[in-house]
């Protein structure tokens, strides 16, 4: 737990018995001031109580269930044994974590979760290594995102490093479901909701956290299959001064009408622009890269910024950029592209490369996107017209692999 955190209770109370001390004394010119400073305090949920891993219940399931033969998996179908459940009220803070048997939920038909999509959620995966060890990919960057996602919803904030213990212990107590073999992996859906009952649209009072973990196989099971995009017109996903950047579930439910459109077109995904000038933001739910030779001639990696809080910031994006920058072999920006100039660069044969990328697949080559009426096709590797990806991407994709399963060291593979 981080010292801020471990104070955070105390140095809450202290300053309510300050304020109110001061009012008492001073008369009515500094109540105002002390509710002024109130209001202050309660702009953000502080938690009385962190969640503390130490805490940590267990329940073991009687029941195990059998594992399913791995050809069988189907993303987000089936889930292990047990899960991870930590309540919090705005009275109490958070209360004792618990891991115990997988199982429904019960909750009042009121709850403020059904009505107002009070809810955020992660996705990350477990690995099994070689050595039989299991690893999460850069979990920190997980639990940083969530905290921010529930900060705009006014939903508590947890002390990460502590969720991550109880993770793991999760995944020690379910460590048979966590599967062996190249691409196979545990997927883990860190959750977060509004359990209080009530229709008013207010904040929360009462919330959960919860993990749970599903086993999944190869995003890709015979090697690359590069997808086409269908630039979509006519739907935004995210707008600036909205919740693109935050992982809430309100975000997605609206995208699966236009990918259900794109798809009876004949396209694999949606390509999100926005603006008049169509600048790209997001390939259905993965961050979007272009490699091309631009305007100046430079070969450059470029993928959308971050700055105007439309576009989710993306582990795996962060991952590349990194990575990429240290590899030093081309010039590497977070910036604007729009339509236009990738209509222009494919005409001038400047586009080489393009491809989506997030924890489900680490990257996803495209060779066309369609936009107003034409497709433009991207060569994917012009040295061999088989290859259903680029060559940067087919890189990009080999050393996040390795990371991820242990092969490649990296300070980013965290052991269980
Ligand atoms: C909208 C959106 N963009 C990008 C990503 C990729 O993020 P990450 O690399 O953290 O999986 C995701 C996946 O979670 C997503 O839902």
């Amino acid at each position: 737990m981080s010292l801020l955190s471990r104070l955070a209770p105390s140095l809450a109370r202290g300053y309510r018995h300050t304020a109110m001390g001061a009012a008492n004394t001073l008369g009515i010119r500094s109540f105002h001031g002390t509710l002024r400073a109130r209001l202050a305090a309660d702009t953000a949920p502080a938690s009385l109580a962190g969640i503390r891993a130490a805490n940590l219940q267990k329940t073991l399931t009687t029941t195990p269930k059998p594992l399913l033969p791995k050809e069988e998996l189907v993303f987000g179908h089936s889930f292990s044994d047990h899960m991870l459940t930590v309540n919090w009220t705005a009275s109490a803070g958070w209360g004792k974590p618990e891991i115990k048997p997988y199982g429904p939920l019960s909750l009042d038909p009121s709850c403020s979760v059904f009505h107002y999509a009070f809810e955020c959620f992660e996705g990350l995966k477990a690995y099994r290594d070689q050595s039989g060890n299991i690893r999460l990919f850069r979990p920190d960057k997980n639990m940083e995102r969530m905290n921010q996602s529930a900060a705009r919803l006014y939903l508590p904030q947890f002390d990460g490093k502590e969720v991550i213990e109880c993770i793991k212990e999760l995944l020690r107590t379910d460590a048979r479901w966590v599967p062996e073999g190249k691409g196979y992996s545990l997927y883990l859906r860190p959750t977060l909701i509004s359990t209080e009952n009530t229709l008013g649209v207010h904040r929360a009072n009462k919330a959960m956290l919860y993990v749970i973990t599903s086993p999944c196989g190869p995003y890709f099971k015979t090697g690359f299959k590069a997808i086409g995009l269908y630039c979509d017109e006519s739907n935004v996903r995210a707008w600036p001064g909205g919740v693109g950047n935050r992982k809430l579930g309100a975000n997605y439910a609206p995208s699966v009408g236009p990918q259900v459109a794109a798809e009876k077109k004949g396209y694999q995904q949606v390509l999100w622009t926005i603006g008049e000038d169509h600048e790209l933001m997001e390939v259905g739910t993965m961050n979007m890269f272009v490699y091309w030779r631009n305007e100046l001639g430079e070969l450059e990696l470029i993928t959308p910024p971050l700055d105007d809080g439309t576009i989710l910031p993306g582990v795996t994006r962060d991952s590349i950029l990194e990575l990429t920058r240290a590899w030093g072999e081309f010039k590497v920006t977070e910036g604007k592209v729009n339509m236009k100039q990738i209509v222009k660069a494919s005409n001038e044969g400047r586009l080489l490369e393009v491809f989506g990328a997030g924890t489900a697949c680490v990257v996803t080559p495209v060779k066309r996107i369609h936009f107003k009426g034409s497709d433009y096709n991207i060569p994917l590797d012009p040295a061999n017209p088989e290859s259903q990806a680029g060559p940067i991407t087919d890189r990009i994709y080999k050393t996040l692999f390795g990371i991820q399963y242990g092969k490649v060291p990296s300070k980013w593979s965290v052991v269980v």
